[in-house]
């Protein structure tokens, strides 16, 4: 095969003739290779040269420099063989041809210069290992010794070589193959798939940072639940998430049962997917539900209860970010204040929906609005039709209704239209409990729409509440 008419960017030409006048091989191999095929654009591209891949990569900055007047900034790494540099939109890496041995007892890879082959033979999966050559006698043509072309059709993914040595190699390799099926939903090769299971427990070698990346890769997949079910087949997510796994399982009790919150969580999460959830709001899906193990009761005669569950799994959200090595900055807020608040929509939408009911919700979620009105629809899995409908028709209202009290009332960005110093100077008075007792009356009068969210009518109430507080009203 022939790939030629693919590889447009005016960088392979420029990498060819680089290679020629240094008479040596380069390859474009791994990850590009395979999205090619896949007709997925990939701005990764990882190149393999025979010989010294430095070296021809500092031609070849020079010779992009030549052409267009701006010489790539080369980051080199000595010890590794390996340089980048940024081109074009392309991230491009450069690696001499290496092998790597493992001396018995030892995790840590000998590397030492090897053949194409050698090098193609390191890699992960077969659909990893192809490699297209930029070399002008075979410009274009595709090298696949593994018959990764055949597992790509086949949609599977495939360790090309044993598969328990490669894990314990680099465990990493394990998440890698999940994240692939999810990403591509591709199928495990079943040797690859045991292999995994029986080597799951070397996960714990690796860093949380090398864990939460490929993590955060499954949940930003189409489908996230199908990950998650493979880490679940596969024994890796007992280890790596055990609250996850906590929600697996139905209890029934008196002739009642409660929903498996496992199942739920990861159709949440993919109905996130499907509305096309950022990341964070995707951890919201995954957390929403992550106390309800802890709240969980048996009450007669409601049956089961997790009451508070929302408060306690938003106090659960810093910790796991913390042990996943997420931020903890306005993207874990933001996951704990959906967690918080993601069953307000649904309350709304079980009773009358009152213009102050959504005001307040209004003011909770402020921009975050939109967002926690997806994880909401979302949450609504049931499996009783008219049940979904009604929700489905009250939502409808309650959003046409944000909508209209947004525009009349802008709570959204709400800042009191009253400040503290407006009533201390007004009153006359040093910072004092009045103070915050006028704020929240005002504010509460916006939110139940007794005033409107207005200067003018905000300070008619101050001065009121203020007299009926016994404080003295200089211009009465
Ligand atoms: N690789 C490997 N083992 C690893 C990581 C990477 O063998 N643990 C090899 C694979 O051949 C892979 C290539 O290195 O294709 C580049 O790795 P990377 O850029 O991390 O992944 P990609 O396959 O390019 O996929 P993605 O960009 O989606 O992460």
């Amino acid at each position: 095969m022939n790939l030629k008419s693919h590889l447009t960017h005016p960088v392979f030409e420029l990498i060819r003739k680089t290679a020629d006048r240094r008479q040596t091989e380069a390859f474009v191999v791994g990850g590009f290779v395979r999205d090619l095929l896949l007709g997925r654009p990939s701005p990764d591209l990882d190149c393999v040269v025979k010989g010294n891949g430095i070296e021809l990569c500092r031609e070849l900055c020079a010779e992009i420099g030549k052409r267009t007047g701006e010489t790539p900034v080369l980051h080199e790494f000595g010890q590794f063989g390996t340089c980048k540099f940024e081109y074009d939109g392309l991230e491009m890496e450069f690696v001499g041809a290496r092998k790597e041995t493992y001396k018995p007892g030892s995790r840590k890879p000998v590397v030492e210069e090897g053949t194409m082959e050698e090098d193609r033979m390191r890699r992960d999966f077969s659909i990893n290992a192809m490699a297209v050559s930029l070399n002008k006698a075979s410009f274009g043509e595709l090298s696949d010794p593994f018959n990764g072309l055949e597992d790509l059709r086949n949609q599977l993914v495939r360790s090309h070589r044993d598969p328990d040595l490669s894990f314990e190699e680099d465990p990493l390799r394990m998440l890698r193959a999940i994240r692939f099926a999810s990403q591509l939903f591709f199928d495990i090769e079943a040797g690859t798939f045991a292999a995994i299971m029986r080597q799951k427990e070397h996960i714990g070698e690796l860093s949380a940072e090398r864990v939460t990346e490929e993590l955060d890769k499954i949940i930003l997949s189409p489908k996230p639940s199908y990950g998650f079910k493979l880490l679940d087949a596969a024994g890796l997510l007992e280890i790596i998430f055990p609250e996850l796994c906590r929600l697996k399982g139905v209890e029934k009790r008196n002739g009642k049962a409660h929903k498996d919150n496992f199942e739920h969580t990861l159709e949440v999460l993919d109905h996130v997917a499907y509305a096309k959830g950022g990341l964070w709001l995707r951890w919201a899906a995954l957390l929403h539900d992550i106390a309800k193990p802890k709240t969980k009761r048996f009450e007669e005669p409601r049956g089961w209860t997790f009451h508070g569950h929302e408060f306690v799994g938003a106090k659960m959200v810093p910790g796991i970010f913390r042990r996943f090595k997420l931020p903890m900055d306005e993207n874990m807020q933001f996951v704990k204040k959906m967690v918080e608040l993601h069953l307000r929509p649904i309350i709304l939408a079980e009773d009358i929906v009152t213009d102050s009911a959504v005001r307040r919700l209004l003011f909770e979620a402020g921009e975050d609005i939109g967002s926690l009105m997806t994880l909401a629809k979302a949450d609504i899995t049931s499996k009783n039709r008219e049940k979904v409908q009604r929700y489905r028709n009250n939502f409808a209202i309650v959003e046409r209704k944000l909508e209209e009290l947004e525009e009349k009332d802008r709570i959204r960005n709400f800042q009191p239209p009253v400040s503290g110093n407006d009533i201390m100077e007004y009153f006359n008075i040093p910072p004092c409990e009045e103070i915050g007792i006028i704020k929240t009356r005002i504010k509460d009068a916006i939110l139940d729409g007794i005033i409107e969210n207005d200067r003018g009518q905000a300070w008619e109430l101050m001065i009121e509440t203020g007299k009926g507080l016994g404080l003295s009203c200089p211009r009465s």
